[in-house]
């Protein structure tokens, strides 16, 4: 076992929606690690819980039951403000739904956590610009989201979530309605925040997305089905390359240990 403290750790977590008296169970006993620099990809059917899963390592909400420990502190005990402190200067997050600032351009929804976290001005527009060219919005930072594409605010919502180099990045399909070349370059993005040290969790429901991560997790009616482990994880590969690593040996594993490799 490593004395660093995993990334992200939950234990037994439940969570349960009350939906017109009727309860809802989103999770229902996830045991999950993420080893600090891992790289992680969520699979699983619509409804089997990986938005939730992501809103409770994202700090957005708290388990029903169960512990959720994101870089050491226990989230459930925290007061609202708490959990937020830990989201602008640890957590970028890029929403299924992308939650944009409608009032705002590209330019200034890229900036926003950075002014959160004290940014000065001219380095903000500066990394903010240079984030939407990554994505390929360059000539797009001036438009508000309504005057953008779905797949072009979903880029937006790429760009402002590494906006802080965060330590944890989170990112509920954020290729779903890319062309491929798109997501090439966002998962590049990704590739390089991950091989700077820091940790990633994606959902996705695309094989070959999943691919570029160390283990797939497959949720199933809210639990953990199986645990996969990527021998060879993709890499993003220039412009319609095949990947490098291709669709490398993969293996199945049991679960229920809570996965600490250690590593
Ligand atoms: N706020 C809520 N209130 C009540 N039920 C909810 C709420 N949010 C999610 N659920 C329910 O919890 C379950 C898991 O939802 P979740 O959004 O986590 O699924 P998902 O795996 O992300 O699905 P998708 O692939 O469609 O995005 C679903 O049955 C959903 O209807
Ligand atoms: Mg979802």
């Amino acid at each position: 076992m490593s004395d660093v403290a995993p990334a992200v750790v939950l234990d037994g977590v439940r969570k349960t929606y009350q939906l017109g008296g009727q309860p809802v169970h989103a999770l229902r006993d996830v045991s999950l690690r993420l080893p600090r620099g891992s790289y992680t990809a969520v699979m699983g059917p619509s409804g089997s819980g990986k938005s939730t899963l992501m809103n409770l390592v994202g700090c957005l909400d708290t388990p029903t039951d169960g512990r959720v420990v994101v870089d050491g502190t226990e989230v459930g005990g925290l007061s609202e403000e708490a959990r937020t402190e830990i989201r602008g200067s640890k957590i970028g997050f890029v929403f299924q739904t992308f939650n944009l600032m409608p009032r705002l351009t590209a330019a200034e929804n890229v900036a926003l956590p950075m002014l959160f976290q004290g940014v000065p001005g001219r380095q903000r527009d500066q990394r903010a610009a240079d984030l939407l060219d990554r994505v390929g919005l360059g000539d797009r930072t001036d438009h508000q989201p309504n005057e953008l594409s779905g797949g072009q605010r979903q880029r937006v919502a790429v760009a402002r979530a590494l906006a802080n180099d965060p330590a944890l990045l989170l990112a509920d399909e954020p290729t779903g309605n890319l062309d491929s070349e798109t997501g090439r370059a966002i998962m590049e993005l990704f590739a390089d925040l991950h091989e700077a040290g820091n940790t990633v969790l994606v959902v996705t429901h695309e094989r070959h997305i999943a691919e570029h991560a160390d283990r797939i997790v497959h949720l199933l009616d809210g639990g953990v089905e199986r645990e996969e482990r990527i021998a060879e994880p993709r890499r993003p590969t220039a412009a319609g390359g095949q990947s490098a690593g291709g669709s490398g040996g993969s293996s199945e594993r049991s679960v229920g240990s809570g996965g600490g490799d250690g590593s």
